[in-house]
Formats: structure tokens, C-alpha cells, sequence
């Protein structure tokens, strides 16, 4: 018997055994640092001339590694391997396709620090981010193995007299998995799981700042006992791989995470019907999010500050469920502004050397130079409050920044900067709250720290988001326990480590005999 579905626990890092531990890792990964990593198809490795450079955004000089890079002719390999796995894969048993989830899960947990360790070198990940990305790697292994036991039989439907009926998920075919950079390692082996396990098979096109994790899942999935070619590891660019793998005429399924451009874009690719295409492809889209932390008069304004404080800077903000936007009742928006102010002021920044740095580097020069120009954008349309400086010679480091009086329709209150950095906006009472945290294209997540039951009902009702939080943070949704995805321009909703999760990546058949 499969025991029950728990989430990883989180290391507590103020145990002196669990920071000597994850020091001995980061030891280890630093030894590994510059290895090369090839493409995988069909199991076997294939290298090319060209590369990609993973660097650390800590350091500029660190490599952490390289990888191989595909051109098309490589991406029509991969696509062609994964097409060829797929007629025995789909005819395995549901449980036994758990079976490879489970133990690869068990590799990853006993490995868990050097794949954290790793999460801070590649992605920049403060300890407790990287430990946490880990977590949630082995919680969506944890959690899909279990619904697709849930799922083997199918659902009930009903059968008349003389009839059998039967309602099953089948399997959908080649599906091409693009991950983000953010959650480097879990969202990247959530997206390539879920399909795995309901019995597709996968080209993975990694986020080209994060490929080296991603190559190392790679190995896990392969000592858990995948067979060849229903994983592939297919590194390139998207303009050039990317696109050919979504347009591919065998391609059935496409799970994307990243970027609203590139979301709309392969969302657009995913309906037209390629030349010899014999079905519609589906496309699971999770973009980004312009998320509000919205905080009552009558409210634990302690606990507010804390929840806007979190929410706008863990992990720098790079996260599509960060608070990047704090709407406040007139009447403690002085005080709640001060508070979070000052805990801003504990901050530490700086390569996450220890687990007291509390935030790292944003992950490229790309990313650092667009932050630093909603910076000045945020010094034109508000009060500069607290930081508002860079320094990108070492490593990409931007600190903590609040702009307080900022209009709701302002720039920095309507766009994703993907950053450190939080808007503040004056409410005259809760319900122009509401109207302005609704007044973006995107609806990921939110928070509502308030202690009127009335003002908690009115939200649930009027706050459109996909992921609703009261009085906590509107970041840190856990596998199992806050299924994850947004409305409107945030994406398709798919609701990521939830119960409708797995069922997307099937096509249901009603089977119906008569007796
Ligand atoms: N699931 C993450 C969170 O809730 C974002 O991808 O913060």
C-alpha cells in the first residue's frame, strides 16, 4: 500500500547538523562546477559544438556548467524518439509508471541538499528557496504518482440494463515540456512528471539559465528506471528549438511555464495545424502575475507588513505568484508602509554564502537591467521609500525596493517586473481594495489580511484570482494543499499539484459493450 500523500519538510537551517550538511553539499556541487552535460535522446547522449554556458548569478566568473545545444535537426530526433517510446509506454500499468515517480523521488531525498546546493549556484537561490524548490520537486513526484494510481480506473458513469459502461484517461501522445528558470527544479520536474506518469512521453527543452538541474533530473529519472526515449533532454533556443517543437506535427501536448510573450506566442503556435497533424494540440500555459497583497483597516498590521515583506521579497520577487503590489486601507497605510519599511531593513543581500543572506542575485543581466528601469520608472510615479540601488559588477544584486504612492494604474501597478521591487497604494475603504487588486490583466494569486468576516466573505466572492490567501503571504503554494494556477492573462489555470492536474494530460474515452 502507497502511504498517504504528506508535503517534504522544509530543513531548519537554525539545527547546526542541517547547515553543516548543506555546506558539505554546496562543497560537493562546487567540485562538480564546469562539468559538460549532453543532449539525451533515446538514452543515449549526443554532443554538439555548440553550447550553452550556465553561469552563477552570484559571480560572473563561476561556470556552473555547460550543456549541449540542439539545432532542429536534433529537436526532429528528439521528437521522432519520444514518438517511437510512446507505443510501449502507454501500454504500461499506471501503477508501475507510479512505481519509477516513487523511486525517483527517493534518489532526489537522499540527495537533497546537493540538489539544493546546486538551486543556489545556478539559480541564485537563498538556502531556504533552494530547499524549498527541492521540496516541491519531490512533493509533485510524491503527489502525481498517487492521483495517476487514483486515476488508473477512470470515473464513474452510469449503465443501463444490459449494458457495460466505462469512462478511462488514456494517454495523449509526444508532449513538449518548457519549464521556467524560477522554480528551476520543480517546476520543471512537475511539468515533466505529470505527462510521464499518465503515459506520454516527453521532449524537455530546459530554461537555458537553469539547464545543469535539469540535465542532473535527467540522470535521477534514468537510474529510477525510465526506459529510453520517454524522457529527452533537448536544450536550445527557443526561437530555434523551441518553436520547431511546438509546431512539430506529433506533437499532442505542450506544458509551458515562463513568460506571458512567450505564453501568448505558444499558445498562438499550439492551434495551428501543422501539414500531416492529426489532432488538435493541447497547450497548459502558466504565465506570470501582477499579484496583490491588500490589507483592512481592522487587521494584525504586524502580520501584514510580514505578509508584504515575503511576498515581494523572497527569492527577489522572481516569482509569478509575488506580492508585487500592496493595497492598503487609508487608515494604517502609514503605519503598515513603516513596518514593512523597517523589516525591509533586516534584509541581507548577497551570494547566499550562508542561510542568513536572506536574498540573492536576480538571475541575468537581462532581468537586472529591466528591474533597474522599473526602478526609475517607480521614482516618476511614486515616492521612493526604501533602496532603489543595484550593483551588477560581482554578481546581479538589486536591493529590497518600496515605492510608496503609486496610482493603481500606474506602470509599476500594472506590470510584472519579476524583481525586488513592491508598489504601495491607498484604498479609501475594502471595496475600491478590491477594485484595484482586480485591476490588472493578470489574476495568479493574492493575499487579504484583514479580522472583518464580512470583508473575508466579499473576497472570496470578488477578488479574481487563482490562488486566494488570508492573512498570510500570497507566495509558497504547497503540492496537494494549494493546487496552483491563475485566470485571466496569468494562464490556462491548470492548477499545478492539484486534483484536475493530471487529467489534462489525457484524453478520456467512454467505453460502452453491450451484454
Ligand atoms: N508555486 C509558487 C508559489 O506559490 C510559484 O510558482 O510561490
Amino acid at each position: 500500500m502507497v502511504t498517504e500523500y504528506r508535503h517534504e519538510p522544509f530543513t531548519d537551517f537554525t539545527i547546526e547538523s542541517n547547515r553543516q550538511a548543506f555546506e558539505a553539499a554546496l562543497e560537493k556541487v562546487e567540485k562538480e562546477l564546469g562539468r559538460h552535460y549532453d543532449l539525451v535522446i533515446n538514452g543515449e547522449t549526443v554532443s554538439t559544438d555548440n553550447v550553452i554556458t550556465s553561469k552563477n548569478p552570484s559571480n560572473h566568473e563561476e561556470v556552473v556548467g555547460t550543456v549541449s545545444k540542439a539545432n532542429q535537426e536534433l529537436a526532429e530526433k528528439a521528437i521522432q524518439s519520444a514518438a517511437e517510446a510512446f507505443k510501449d509506454w502507454r501500454n504500461w500499468e499506471p501503477e508501475s509508471r507510479a512505481d519509477i515517480l516513487f523511486r525517483a523521488a527517493a534518489i532526489v531525498r537522499r540527495r537533497k541538499h546537493e540538489f539544493s546546493a546546486l538551486l543556489v549556484k545556478e539559480a541564485g537561490k537563498p538556502w531556504k528557496e533552494a530547499d524549498a524548490d527541492t521540496a516541491e520537486a519531490i512533493d509533485f513526484m510524491e503527489y502525481y504518482a498517487r492521483e495517476m494510481i487514483r486515476l488508473k480506473n477512470g470515473a464513474d458513469v452510469k449503465s443501463r440494463e444490459g449494458e457495460k459502461n466505462r469512462y478511462i484517461y488514456t494517454p495523449m501522445g509526444v508532449t513538449v515540456v518548457i519549464p521556467p528558470w524560477n522554480f528551476a527544479f520543480a517546476i520543471m520536474a512537475g511539468t515533466t512528471v505529470a505527462p510521464i506518469v499518465t503515459g506520454n512521453t516527453v521532449v524537455l527543452k530546459p530554461a537555458s539559465n537553469t539547464p545543469v538541474v535539469a540535465a542532473k533530473f535527467i540522470e535521477v529519472l534514468m537510474e529510477a528506471g525510465l526506459p529510453n526515449g520517454v524522457v529527452n533532454y533537448c536544450p536550445g533556443s527557443g526561437s530555434e528549438v523551441g518553436d520547431y517543437l511546438v509546431e512539430h506535427p506529433k506533437t499532442h501536448l505542450i506544458s509551458f511555464t515562463g513568460s506571458r510573450e512567450i505564453g501568448t506566442r505558444i499558445y498562438n503556435k499550439s492551434s495551428q495545424v501543422s501539414p500531416g497533424q492529426k489532432w488538435l494540440k493541447r497547450a497548459i500555459i502558466e504565465m506570470g502575475g501582477k499579484d496583490t497583497v491588500v490589507v483592512d483597516k481592522e487587521a494584525d498590521l504586524d502580520l501584514a507588513a510580514d505578509a508584504i515583506a515575503v511576498s515581494a521579497f523572497g527569492f527577489s520577487g522572481q516569482k509569478c505568484s509575488a506580492g508585487s503590489r500592496a493595497v492598503i486601507h487609508e487608515d494604517v497605510y502609514d503605519e503598515v508602509l513603516e513596518k514593512v519599511i523597517a523589516i525591509t531593513k533586516e534584509k541581507t543581500v548577497g551570494e547566499p554564502t550562508s542561510p542568513d543572506v536572506y536574498m540573492g542575485p536576480v538571475i541575468d543581466q537581462a532581468s537586472y537591467d529591466k528591474i533597474m528601469n522599473y526602478i526609475e520608472i517607480g521614482k516618476e510615479e511614486g515616492r521612493l521609500a526604501h533602496g532603489g540601488n543595484g550593483e551588477d559588477k560581482k554578481g546581479f544584486f538589486i536591493e529590497p525596493t518600496i515605492f510608496a504612492d503609486v496610482d493603481p494604474e500606474a506602470r509599476l501597478m500594472q506590470e510584472e517586473i519579476f524583481g525586488p521591487v513592491v508598489a504601495f497604494s491607498k484604498a479609501k475603504d475594502f471595496d475600491e481594495a478590491i477594485e484595484i487588486a482586480n485591476n490588472t490583466e493578470y489574476g495568479l494569486t493574492g493575499a487579504v489580511i484583514s479580522n472583518n468576516r464580512s470583508h473575508i466573505e466579499k473576497a472570496k466572492r470578488d477578488f479574481r484570482v487563482g490562488n486566494l490567501y488570508f492573512n498570510r503571504n500570497c507566495t509558497g503554494a504547497i503540492v496537494g494543499y494549494h493546487p496552483f494556477g491563475g485566470f485571466n492573462m496569468s494562464g490556462t489555470d491548470s492548477k499545478a499539484g492539484g486534483p484536475d492536474y493530471l487529467t489534462q494530460h489525457m484524453l478520456p474515452k467512454t467505453i460502452s459493450e453491450m451484454l
